[in-house]
């Protein structure tokens, strides 16, 4: 019996020692990986997506994060555990740390200080990307990540057409009193000839999440999926605005 258990018993400690090995050789700080909406970013150990804070202070004497309090929340620093390990495609010698003000130490590279957003819960996930306009993915390079890749939707034209006219719908009684029933602008700032509406991006997260303190509500507990789809290609589609569809996937992915 005994040595019938034996084998197998060593057998598990060798793979054990084995898997330990493994995970021990992957404990990167950083890493890069390839968003297909943004190219090549920054990622943690794990692969989830970093970001920077543009209000954050960076200069030659030192860097100093502004995300403190409540917006650590949000957006967690990516705090320095041990040594600080350069995944493939990273440059070792952009990375650095700082001392934050509860005395933790946080990751930088080319000297912005970096965040994890707590909304992004997989590997891939970019949720977090122009959030408030202040933060962005960083790129290999130690560069903010301003460019999505010019991605062409396509979908048919009955698809279209049914995306404008439940579109308008939604606008006249959801949107107009805010943006101008002509998207002229009222509370809310004009669609009419607005370059801020040719990013996806930018448009559906704004429309999902709002921007309450601004006096722009949130629509993700009162539109579905398919109704913002419409409302965002109404508004990037009319008025002479010509920035093409947004897809009810499209929608699900940013949700
Ligand atoms: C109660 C008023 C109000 C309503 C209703 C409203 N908005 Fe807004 N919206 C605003 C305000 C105010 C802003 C500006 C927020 C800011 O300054 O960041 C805004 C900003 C936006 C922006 C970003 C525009 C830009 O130039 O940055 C988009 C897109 C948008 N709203 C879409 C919508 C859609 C779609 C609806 C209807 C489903 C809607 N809004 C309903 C007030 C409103």
């Amino acid at each position: 019996m005994g040595r019938r258990l034996a084998v197998p018993a060593v057998l598990m400690l060798l793979l054990i020692s084995l898997t330990a090995r493994l995970e021990g050789a992957d404990r990167y700080v950083l890493k890069v990986a390839e968003s297909e909406r943004f190219g090549p970013i920054l990622t943690d150990g794990e692969g989830r997506s970093l970001y920077i804070y543009t209000n954050d202070t960076v200069g030659p004497s030192g860097s100093v994060s502004n995300c403190t309090g409540a917006c650590t929340r949000n957006w967690p620093p990516l705090l320095a555990d041990g040594e600080l390990k350069a995944g493939e495609g990273v440059d070792a010698g952009l990375l650095g740390t700082i001392e934050r003000e509860d005395g933790t130490t946080q990751v930088t590279y080319n000297g912005w200080p970096l965040y994890r957003f707590a909304r992004d819960r997989n590997p891939g996930d970019v949720r977090g990307q122009r959030l408030g306009g202040a933060f962005f993915l960083i790129s290999p390079e130690g560069t903010p990540v301003e460019e999505e890749r010019q991605r062409v939707v396509e979908v048919d034209p009955a698809t279209l057409s049914a995306l404008m006219s439940n579109g308008e719908q939604i606008f006249s009684s959801r949107c107009a009193a805010c943006h101008g029933n002509r998207g002229q602008g009222l509370v809310g700032p004009a669609f009419a000839g607005n370059s801020a509406l040719a990013r996806t991006d930018y448009v559906v997260p704004m429309i999902l999440n709002g921007f309450v303190e601004h006096g722009m509500p949130p629509w993700r507990d009162v539109l579905s999926d398919w109704e913002i789809a419409s409302v965002a290609t109404f508004i990037r589609n009319s008025w002479s605005n010509e920035f093409g569809p947004v897809t009810e996937e499209e929608v699900s992915a940013m949700r």
